[in-house]
This record gives C-alpha cells, structure tokens and sequence, in this order.
C-alpha cells in the first residue's frame, strides 16, 4: 500500500470521527432526530452533447495525458533522462490535467449513449474483443453502484494529484501515475473489453513460465529476471 492511499485512509478516518462528534453534539442538546439532509440540487440541467466514447477520447483521455506525461523516464543516446515536474509552468500543467479528470469524470453520471449511433465497437465476429455499447449500458444498468464506484475510484486519483501539486511531492506523483493508470484500466476491464481479463491473466501465465518474470503493466520498476 503506498504512503498516499494511507494517507487518504486516515484523513476519511479524521473526517468520519469529526462527523461522529459533531452528530453526539447535536443530540445531547436536543433530543429530536436530526433533519435528513436535503436531496441534493443542480443548478441547471445536465445534458449530454457527445457519447462515451467520443468523452474518453476527446477530453478524459487528453486529461491524462498531463498526468502520464509529467513524470517517466526516457532513453536516450546519451542516456537515461528523468522527466519530472520542474517549473512552475510543469506544475501548473500538472493541476489542470487532474482538475479536468477530477471533475470532468463526473460527467460518466450523466447518462449518455456509449458510442455514436451505428458504431458498434469491435462487438462482432466469432472472438470479439469489445462489448457492444447495448452491451456496455445493460451491464451498467445491472450494477450501477460498481460503475459509479469506478467514477470515484479515477475522481479520488484526481484528487491526489491535485494534493501532490500543492505539496510538488515528485516521489508520490509516480505512485499517482500508477494509480491513475489502475483506474482506467479497471473501468475498462469491467465494461468494456472483459475479454481480456481473461487473456491478461493467461499471458502473465505464460511470461512467468517463460522468463520467470512478471509481466509488468504499470510501469513500476520490476526486479532483474534471475
Ligand atoms: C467509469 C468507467 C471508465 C473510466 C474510469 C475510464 N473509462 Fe475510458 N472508456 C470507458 C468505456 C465504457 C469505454 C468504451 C465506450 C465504447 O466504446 O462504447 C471507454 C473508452 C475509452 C477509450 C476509447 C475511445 C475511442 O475513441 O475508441 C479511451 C482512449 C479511453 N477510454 C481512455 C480512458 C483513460 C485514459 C481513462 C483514465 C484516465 C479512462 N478511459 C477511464 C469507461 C471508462
């Protein structure tokens, strides 16, 4: 478990104790049930312009990018060259990619359709790689407590960048990197191309017999194959 997901873990814990005082607080003053809080307002309509598809491609996926492209390695002739947040300009770049994942992941709550009308995904032939966008949606309508649990899961990476920014903690931003990178890839497992969980795990099956190492998906640094 990193540092940062422990850190989280204990700043919920902080949060729900503060909430537990502040509840015994209210009762011990006055013996009525506290109000309900109420349903939470909009202020205007929420409208969906494009679908799912055309959302990740055109804005979540370009968000990332800030985020994946701030922090890495690259081999040169001349060597190893550490790319990392340096000036101001690097972590204010590094701030607009997590507020656009942070907030703009919200808009997988507003029900849109999943693909534009006609594109099917790759859904057809006999082995196909993707789920079909009716698919996708009746998944989603089974559980959708698990698609809004994904929401939160890239929204809480957003957060930590957001958190690392103020703090221009580079050591953590690649804990982040890797956690951002987790989060979209179990959204996707989930709907859209379940297939491969399968297949992933059978050619990590197949590396280890292989090489007797462990396929590495998340650009952590993996020990020297023996
Ligand atoms: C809550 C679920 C969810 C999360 C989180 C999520 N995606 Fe997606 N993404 C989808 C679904 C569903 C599709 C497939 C839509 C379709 O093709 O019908 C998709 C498709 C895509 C596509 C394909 C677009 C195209 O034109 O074919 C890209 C690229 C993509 N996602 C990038 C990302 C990145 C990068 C992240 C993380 C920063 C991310 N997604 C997080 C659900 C998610």
């Amino acid at each position: 478990m990193s540092g940062v997901r422990v850190r989280g873990l204990i700043k919920i814990g902080i949060g729900v104790l503060g909430m537990a005082v502040s509840i015994s607080g209210c009762s011990s003053s006055s013996k009525a049930s506290p109000a309900p809080p109420p349903p939470q307002q909009l202020w205007g309509d929420l409208k969906p312009i494009v679908s799912v598809k055309e959302l990740m491609r055109d804005m979540i996926d370009p968000a990332s990018d800030y985020v994946f492209d701030a922090i890495g390695t690259v081999d040169t002739k001349e060597g190893t060259v550490e790319i990392q947040p340096r000036t101001q300009a690097d972590w204010d770049r590094l701030r607009t990619g997590a507020t656009m994942l942070a907030e703009g992941i919200y808009l997988l709550k507003v029900p849109r359709p999943f693909a534009p009308a006609g594109d099917e995904n790759n859904s057809t032939g006999p082995d196909p790689e993707e789920l079909s966008p009716a698919q996708i949606k009746a998944k989603l309508e089974r559980d959708p407590v698990l698609w809004n649990a994904k929401i939160e899961a890239l929204r809480n990476v957003g957060l930590e960048v957001l958190d690392i920014v103020k703090r221009k903690d580079v050591k953590e931003l690649w804990d982040a990197a890797e956690n951002l990178d987790e989060a979209c890839e179990s959204c996707h497992i989930a709907y859209w191309y379940p297939g491969d969980a399968a297949l992933l795990k059978r050619l990590d099956r197949q590396l280890l017999e292989l090489n007797g190492v462990r396929a590495d998906r998340h650009r952590t640094p993996s020990p020297a194959p023996k």
